[in-house]
């Protein structure tokens, strides 16, 4: 799918000289630099201009109001790429049409140890083992408290990665504490209960300790829209049974998925993958694809539904579209093919729409795999 003449020629300079160059430095490293310098970026309306000239892509079909909630584009950053929110003047001239903040936690938390970012580059993958390092609820919604919101904003919040969460009522209670402060800043929460990477594991994926840390969130009073956030490596029956607990609360959309930890997987093609920690890009793709058709088909509409995994162009992200997904999210696609790569998205969308004969996106979602 061409790209604007901008686009293009970035796509070029980042495959050629700004991919090798960021490849051979440490990873968490350049992702810190990233941060920086993105958020330098978007202190100065000329460098917003001349990367909104380069990068964005504006087209009316692309845009839908769910939930109450205006995208004027259905690609998202996801969570786990700008933890303390630096970013939310920069990403919309990118091109993107919403982000999510943190994983956000109740205490501040330095996460685990380093080394604990890899890349797989065979597998066009990321090995993550950050730990839900971030700032924590107070600094980041204090930071956010007085930021023009450009583009939606959603907040993931997440248990704090500490050994006193290990006990799920405490770990209830510091889910609430980190909802409750970032609800104000937020356009949406997502509920992280998957995150791989944290002491504990993820006990919020039984049903029993679900409806209990529902229940302590249905009691904070909200009007923004609630999301939860599931890993791909569940069996259905596994998520059926948490289907039906989340029917019966607060949640109105379901993100499909976070990163995977099982390394039995044939898209993972490096030969030397580090036991600890959980797998983005390519070998998620499929797995979130599996699990997003299987609850569009059984839930149909019921709830709004974010794809994510795996995307690396406008085909992988209209996919996840014509399967039930009304928005998709995405960091390793943008890592791998460089920040060209949203607009280069909006821009393939637009024009397999046009193609297939859909006035707007949201005519497309889930034309691939009617609900029963
Ligand atoms: C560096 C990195 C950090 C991440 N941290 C978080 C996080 O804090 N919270 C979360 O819900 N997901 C986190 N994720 C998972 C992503 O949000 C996403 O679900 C996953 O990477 C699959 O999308 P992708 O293949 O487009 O990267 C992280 C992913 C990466 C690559």
């Amino acid at each position: 799918m061409a790209g604007s003449i901008q686009s293009t020629v970035f796509k070029w300079k980042y495959r050629l000289f700004l991919k090798p160059f960021f490849f051979m430095q440490d990873p968490e490293k350049v992702h810190d630099r990233m941060i920086y310098f993105g958020s330098v970026l978007g202190r100065f309306g000329l460098s917003r201009w001349l990367l909104s000239a380069t990068f964005n892509y504006k087209n009316e079909v692309l845009s839908q109001n769910l939930l109450g909630i205006d995208f004027i584009n259905p690609i998202g950053l996801a969570a786990g790429f700008d933890k303390n929110a630096e970013l939310g003047a920069v990403l919309p001239s990118v091109g993107f049409g919403f982000m999510e903040v943190g994983s956000v936690t109740g205490e501040k938390c330095l996460g685990n140890t380093k080394p604990r970012l890899w890349r797989l580059k065979k597998s066009k993958s990321l090995l993550v083992h950050y730990g839900l390092k971030n700032d924590g609820c107070e600094a980041i919604s204090k930071k956010l408290e007085n930021e023009r919101m450009i583009i939606p904003r959603g907040v993931s919040v997440a248990m704090t990665n500490c050994k006193e969460n290990i006990d799920p009522a405490k770990a209830v209670l510091d889910y609430a504490k980190a909802f409750k402060i970032m609800e104000p800043v937020a356009s949406y929460l997502t509920v992280n209960i998957s995150c791989p990477n944290a002491l504990g594991g993820q006990p919020f994926v039984e049903p029993a300790n679900l409806e209990k840390l529902l229940i302590e969130l249905d009691k904070i009073n909200t009007e923004k829209p609630v999301f939860i956030k599931l890993s791909p490596d569940m069996e259905l029956v596994e998520i059926d049974a948490l289907l039906d607990v989340l029917r019966s609360h607060r949640v109105q959309g379901i993100i499909c998925t976070n990163l995977t930890k099982n390394r039995k997987n044939d898209k993972i093609l490096d030969e030397r993958v580090p036991s600890s920690g959980g797998l983005s890009g390519k070998p998620v793709q499929d797995l979130s694809d599996k699990l997003l058709a299987h609850i569009y088909k059984r839930e149909g509409k019921r709830f709004v539904l974010i794809g994510c995994g795996g995307v690396f162009s406008a085909e992988d992200a209209y996919k996840k579209i014509r399967l039930g997904a009304s928005l998709v999210q995405l960091i390793t696609g943008m890592i791998y093919e460089g920040p060209q790569l949203i607009g280069d998205i909006n821009r393939g969308l637009a024009e397999m729409l046009r193609r297939d004969g859909f006035k707007n996106i949201a005519e497309a979602v889930g034309i691939d795999n009617p609900s029963i």
